[in-house]
C-alpha cells in the first residue's frame, strides 16, 4: 500500500461518529485486557484492531482504499498490473492440469476483475476463481464489482479452505503485510517482547522480559542467526507457517503466488534497521504510532521473504522464483502493453506504471516469491533477473 498524500504532517481528526466508534472499541479492550490480567501481546492488539468483527479497521464499512479510504494498492493504481498477473496465470493454466484459482483478500475486487476480463480476452478459462475474504464488508464490495462481469467462470467465495483439494494458482497480494506480527527489542541485557496495556485510561505499549512461548523460540534464532545487537527493535510475524500450512494441505497441484511489501531476511534484519518496518495508514499519512484511532487505521509491517521461504521448504513446497515487482511485470509484458494503449490513455497510464515500476515507488521494495507444489513450468514472471540467490 502506498499513501496519494505525503506531504502533510498533522493527522486528521476522525469525525465524532467513527470517534464513539473508537470509543466502543476502547471500552470492549479494556475489557478484553483485563480479562488477560492486565496485558495482552502486540500481536493480539493488532489481531483485534484489524479484524475485531464489529470494530476492526477491514471489518466495518469505513472505505479504506483509494481517494476517499487511507492507502492505495497496486491493483487499485492501474489494471495493467492485473493484466500482467492474468498472463502469468494464463500460462500456468495452459501448460499445466492446474485449473482453478484463489484470491486471498481481494479488497474492492478489482484485481479479481481485472484477471477474469483478461483470460476472457485470451481465451483461457479457469473452471473456479475462489475468494476468500476475511471481511464481510469487502466480500460485499467484491460481489458488486464481479456482478458486472459477462462470463460463464464459477466466482466462489469461501470462508476456509477446509475439506478442498485443489489445482490451483494462489494469488495473494498484500495479504502477509496485513497480517498481526509481535514487536521485540534487543537491549543490553534482555530480548524483550511487546504488550498492550492501559495506562491512565490509555493504551500504552510495554516491553517485558515475559516471553510467549511460540515468541520467545522464534526471536531467539533470529536474533542469533542476524546477531542483533541493542538497541534494536523489530517484528516478527508468527501467523504465515500455519498459513502457508493450510494452503500447502489442500493443493494437490499448484502455483504460490504472493505478492507484497518485504525483503530478504538479511535486508529485513539489517543492523542499520533498528526501528522495524511497522507503518500505519491513515487517510494517506504514514506514521508509526499503532496505537493511534483503533480500528480506525491501517497497521501493517513488511515481510521477511526469507522466512517464508524456509516455511515453504519445511512443507514440502518448491521455490520458483523470487524478484521485484518492477521485473515480475516487465517479464509478464508491461511495456508491451503500454504500447498498445491508446494515445489519449498513454499519458495518464504511464505515470500509473511509474509508480508500480520505479524503485523509489513500488518496483523494488514490493517482491513476488512464486511457491510450486508437483509442477514442473519455468514461470513467465521470473524469465529474466530471478533473484532466488537473495533470499
Ligand atoms: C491490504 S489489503 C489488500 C487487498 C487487495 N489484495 C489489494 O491488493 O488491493 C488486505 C486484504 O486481506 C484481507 N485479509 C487479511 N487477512 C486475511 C486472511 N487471513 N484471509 C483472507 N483475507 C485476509 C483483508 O480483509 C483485505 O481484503
Amino acid at each position: 500500500m502506498t499513501n496519494i498524500n505525503q506531504n502533510m504532517q498533522e493527522l486528521p481528526e476522525p469525525s465524532s461518529l467513527l470517534q464513539q466508534q473508537t470509543q466502543r472499541f476502547l471500552a470492549w479492550l479494556q475489557q478484553r485486557i483485563d480479562q488477560a490480567g492486565g496485558k495482552i501481546t502486540f500481536a493480539e492488539y493488532m489481531q483485534h484492531a484489524l479484524y475485531h468483527p464489529e470494530f476492526g479497521y477491514y471489518m466495518h464499512a469505513k472505505p479504506k482504499f483509494g481517494q476517499q479510504g487511507d492507502f492505495v494498492t497496486a491493483p487499485e493504481i492501474s489494471a495493467l498490473f492485473s493484466q500482467c498477473l492474468a498472463r502469468q496465470v494464463a500460462q500456468v493454466l495452459e501448460n499445466t492440469a492446474v485449473t482453478d484459482i484463489v484470491e486471498f483478500g481481494a479488497g474492492t475486487g478489482v484485481m479479481a476483475y481485472e484477471i477474469l476480463q483478461t483470460l476472457i480476452k485470451l481465451k483461457v478459462k479457469p473452471k473456479n476463481y475462489y475468494i476468500l475474504e476475511i471481511s464481510p464488508e469487502l466480500q460485499k464490495l467484491q460481489q458488486q464489482r464481479l456482478s458486472g462481469l459477462d462470463t460463464d467462470i464459477n466466482v466462489i467465495w469461501l470462508n476456509s479452505l477446509d475439506d478442498l483439494s485443489l489445482n490451483a494458482i494462489i494469488l495473494a497480494n498484500e495479504i502477509l503485510d496485513a497480517f498481526p506480527v509481535e514487536l521485540f527489542k534487543v537491549d543490553e541485557t534482555a530480548l524483550l517482547q511487546a504488550y498492550v496495556m492501559f495506562e491512565d485510561n490509555k493504551l500504552e505499549t510495554l516491553f517485558s522480559e515475559k516471553l510467549s512461548d511460540d515468541f520467545s523460540k522464534e526471536v531467539e534464532a533470529l536474533r542469533k542467526h542476524y546477531e542483533l545487537t541493542a538497541p534494536y527493535l523489530s517484528e516478527v510475524n508468527l501467523q504465515s507457517r500455519a498459513w502457508l500450512k493450510s494452503i500447502k494441505s489442500c493443493l494437490q497441484q499448484g502455483v504460490i503466488f504472493l505478492i507484497d511489501y518485504g525483503f530478504p531476511g538479511h535486508e529485513y534484519y539489517f543492523p542499520g534497521r533498528n526501528m522495524g518496518t511497522l507503518m500505519c495508514h491513515y487517510q494517506h499519512l504514514a506514521h508509526e504510532n499503532p496505537l493511534l484511532f483503533p480500528g480506525l487505521q491501517d497497521i501493517t509491517a513488511h515481510v521477511d521473504f526469507t522466512a517464508i521461504a524456509e516455511q515453504a521448504d519445511e512443507l514440502g513446497l518448491e521455490i520458483a522464483g523470487f524478484s521485484n515487482q518492477a521485473n515480475f511485470l516487465i517479464n509478464c509484458g508491461i511495456t508491451e502493453s503500454m504500447q498498445e494503449l491508446p494515445e489519449n490513455e498513454y499519458f495518464d497510464v504511464v505515470q500509473k506504471v511509474k509508480t508500480l515500476l520505479m524503485p523509489g515507488e513500488m518496483g523494488e521494495i514490493i517482491k513476488v516469491l512464486a511457491l510450486i507444489s508437483n509442477l514442473d513450468l519455468e514461470l513467465l514472471g521470473f524469465k529474466n533477473n530471478d533473484q532466488r540467490h537473495r533470499l
